[in-house]
C-alpha cells in the first residue's frame, strides 16, 4: 500500500517513544517548565542584539519577494515561556526591516512547533497580549518535514536541537564496546561513549536541516540557539551541564546499591541529548549542503544567575527531565531522587557557585544555500 505521509517526508518524523518522552513538564504549577525555565530564558537576551542585526542586514531577498504574510516558525517552542520574548522581538525587528524597505507591512504568521505530547494547552492560554502576530501550533518531530515547501521566511530553535530522538544503539548495546554500564551519559574517559553521541547529534541535526531546506523560502534566515561545553574547562573546579547530568548517574547507582531497583535497571538508561562544543557544532554545519553559516557566536549563559540556590537548580532538572526519569524508573522513586541529588550538588562547592558553571550558549545564524 502507497504511504499517506508521502516520500518527501523523512522517516525521523513518525514519532518514537523517546521522542515523545522529550517534552517538558507540562502545566504551570511548582514542577512545571513554565515555571523553571529561567536557566535556559537567559539565551533570549544575550542572542537577541545579534539576532537583531543579523535581520537587519540579512533578509533583504525576502522582503523584495515578500506576498501578504511573514512566516515565522520556532522548532521545540515547549509552553512558551522563552518563547514569547523571543517571537517578540524577532518579529519586532522584521517590521523594523520591512518599514524601511516595503510599502506594505504583511501579517505575521507564528507558528509553534513540539513533539506532539507538549501542552500547547499551557501556551495558548498564556499567549502574550501585545503580540504582533497570529499563532498556530504546528506539533511533530523537528527532524522530519512539518511545513509547507518554501514556506518558511524565519526559522528559530533555541535549547532544543540538543535533544536526539534516540540513545545512541552503540551505547545502549550490551554486546557493543561503547556500551555505557553504570553511567547515563558521555563522560571524558568514554571517548568512544562521547563519540557515539557526537554521531547521533550529527545525524539529528543533519536531519532537522535537510527539512528546514526544503520548507525554507530563499533568501530566509534560521537562528539556532543550541547550549555547548567548551573545548577546555576544569572538572576539578569548574563545571557544565553534563557534569550536572553525570551526577544522576551516580544517585541512580546509589539507589540501585539500596536496592529500590536493579543496577541493570541503571544500565540500560542514557540520556537522550548531546551537548557539542562550538567546534563539533561547526563541524556538522559546514557539512550542509543546504545552509551556509552566516554568523556564529559562542556566548556566556547569563541564565545561569537566575538560579539563587541549588534547590532552584535541582527543580529545573525535574522540570525538564521528569518525564523521561518517571517511565523509566517509575514515579515513585522521583522525590527521593531529587532529594539525593540536591544533596549531592549542595555537598559540592563546586557547584554551589553559577561563575564555575561553564555550559555556553552557541548561536549560529543560518541562510539557505542557493544553487
Ligand atoms: C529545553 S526545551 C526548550 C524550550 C524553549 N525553546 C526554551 O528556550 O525554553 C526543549 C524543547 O524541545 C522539544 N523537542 C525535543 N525534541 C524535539 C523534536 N524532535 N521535535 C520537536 N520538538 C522537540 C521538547 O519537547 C522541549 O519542549
Amino acid at each position: 500500500m502507497a504511504s499517506i505521509i508521502g516520500p518527501h517526508i523523512h522517516k525521523r518524523a513518525l514519532l518514537k517513544h523517546t521522542v515523545a518522552l522529550n517534552a517538558m513538564n507540562d502545566g504551570d504549577g511548582p514542577n512545571s517548565y513554565f515555571q523553571n525555565s529561567s536557566y535556559q530564558g537567559g539565551a533570549v537576551d544575550v542572542t537577541k542584539p545579534i539576532i537583531e542585526e543579523e535581520i537587519a542586514t540579512k533578509l533583504d531577498d525576502v522582503v523584495q519577494h515578500l506576498a501578504s504574510t511573514f512566516y515565522i516558525a520556532d522548532f521545540g517552542c515547549s509552553t512558551g515561556r522563552n518563547s514569547f520574548p523571543a517571537i517578540q522581538f524577532i518579529t519586532q525587528a522584521i517590521k523594523q526591516k520591512l518599514k524601511t524597505s516595503s510599502p506594505k507591512i504583511p501579517e505575521f504568521q507564528v507558528l509553534f512547533n513540539d513533539v506532539v505530547t507538549n501542552d500547547f494547552n499551557t501556551l495558548f492560554a498564556s499567549l502574550p497580549r501585545d503580540r504582533l502576530y497570529r499563532a498556530a501550533a504546528v506539533p511533530g518531530d523537528f527532524h522530519g518535514r512539518l511545513l509547507p515547501e518554501s514556506s518558511l521566511h524565519f526559522g528559530y530553535s533555541s535549547w532544543s536541537l540538543q535533544w536526539l530522538t534516540e540513545v545512541p544503539k552503540a551505547v545502549a548495546d550490551r554486546d557493543s564496546p561503547a556500551w555505557n554500564r553504570g553511567r547515563v551519559y558521555c563522560t571524558r574517559e568514554r571517548k568512544d561513549v562521547c563519540d557515539a553521541y557526537l554521531n547521533q547529534f550529527g545525524d539529528e541535526v543533519e536531519s532537522f536541516l535537510e527539512a528546514r531546506a526544503v520548507e525554507m523560502v530563499s533568501g530566509g534566515l534560521m537562528a539556532i540557539v543550541v547550549p555547548g561545553e567548551p573545548e577546555f574547562w576544569n572538572p576539578e573546579t569548574e563545571f557544565t551541564i553534563p557534569s550536572e547530568i553525570n551526577l544522576f548517574g551516580s544517585c541512580l547507582m546509589d539507589m540501585a546499591k539500596k536496592g529500590r531497583f536493579s543496577e541493570s535497571k541503571v544500565d540500560s538508561f542514557n540520556f537522550p541529548f548531546y551537548l557539542p562544543t562550538s567546534q563539533q557544532l561547526k563541524v556538522i554545519l559546514e557539512r550542509s549542503q543546504s545552509f551556509s553559516i552566516e554568523r556564529m557566536e559562542v556566548l556566556n549563559n547569563p541564565g545561569k544567575y537566575t538560579l539563587p540556590s541549588v534547590d532552584a537548580r535541582a527543580v529545573v532538572y525535574r522540570a525538564v527531565l521528569g518525564r523521561l526519569l518517571t517511565d523509566h524508573f517509575g514515579s515513585e522513586i522521583m522525590d527521593e531522587l531529587f532529594e539525593l541529588y540536591t544533596k549531592k550538588i549542595a555537598a559540592s562547592p563546586i557547584f554551589q557557585n553559577p561563575d564555575n558553571d561553564k555550559t555556553t550558549t552557541i548561536l549560529v545564524v543560518l541562510k539557505p544555500k542557493t544553487d
